[in-house]
């Protein structure tokens, strides 16, 4: 089976996304580390490269399986579920550097849009992950109930990856050196980020 343009095209802005925010954060911000005792820095950075290559690009490339992968629907099941699976690893890994970078720096946790945001996709991730494994994998659900639910599967899961699409935005948007509100207005306690 030919993979369609369109997922060419989504594979490659991937690809750019990816080599972009690694050279962001390897090159000009210093490198990756979970467990970087001076430069807390290298834990934020940890955070922006799993969530976009973790979550965006592996939850991406889920969602595309059953459409772009050349095996039978058994098998594009299986990858579906474990790349969501890696995915959704990946993320929580992710948002645990951006708690630890805050506690590490004395910043205070969720006090951004962006944070909200953020935890409520991961957690409605959560909840579409775990009725996707129970309904279609193990222990899997009737026939009829695995019919009747897989519109609801289909139309909650690209809810859920709007809002990862969007909090990667606004994540981003946080991290852009033009965004200061606090400092602008004169009242920043902690910095921004
Ligand atoms: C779907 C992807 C993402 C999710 C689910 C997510 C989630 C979160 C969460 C829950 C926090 C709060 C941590 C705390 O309060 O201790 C946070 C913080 C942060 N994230 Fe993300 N994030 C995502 C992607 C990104 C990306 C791609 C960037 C940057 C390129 C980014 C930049 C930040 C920044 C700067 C903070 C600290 C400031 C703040 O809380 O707004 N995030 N993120
Ligand atoms: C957070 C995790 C998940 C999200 C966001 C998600 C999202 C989606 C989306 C958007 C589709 C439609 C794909 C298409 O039209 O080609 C789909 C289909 C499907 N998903 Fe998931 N999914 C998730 C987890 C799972 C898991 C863990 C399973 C368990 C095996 C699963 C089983 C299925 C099945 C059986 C289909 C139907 C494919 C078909 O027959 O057309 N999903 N999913």
């Amino acid at each position: 089976m030919a993979v369609p343009a369109a997922a060419k095209v989504a594979r490659a802005l991937a690809v750019s996304a990816a080599v972009l925010v690694l050279l962001w954060c390897v090159h000009f911000r210093g490198g990756l580390s979970l467990g970087s005792p001076t430069n807390k820095g290298l834990i934020f950075n940890v955070h922006p490269v799993l969530m976009l290559i973790g979550f965006i690009v592996l939850g991406s490339e889920a969602i595309m399986s059953y459409k772009i992968l050349p095996w039978s629907h058994d098998t594009n099941k299986m990858v579906h579920m474990l790349l969501h699976s890696v995915a959704l690893f990946l993320g929580s890994v992710g948002i645990y550097a951006a708690f630890k970078f805050h506690n590490e720096s004395g910043v205070d946790n969720l006090y951004s849009l962006h944070s909200w945001v953020g935890l409520g996709t991961i957690s409605l991730y959560g909840i579409q992950w775990l009725l996707g494994i129970t309904t279609f994998f193990f222990p899997g659900a009737s026939p009829t109930v695995r019919r009747r639910m897989l519109p609801w599967h289909v139309r909650s899961g690209l809810v859920v990856y709007v809002l990862a699409l969007l909090a990667a935005e606004l994540g981003s948007w946080r991290s852009s050196p033009s965004f200061r509100p606090a400092a602008l207005a004169g009242t920043a306690r902690k910095p921004c980020w």
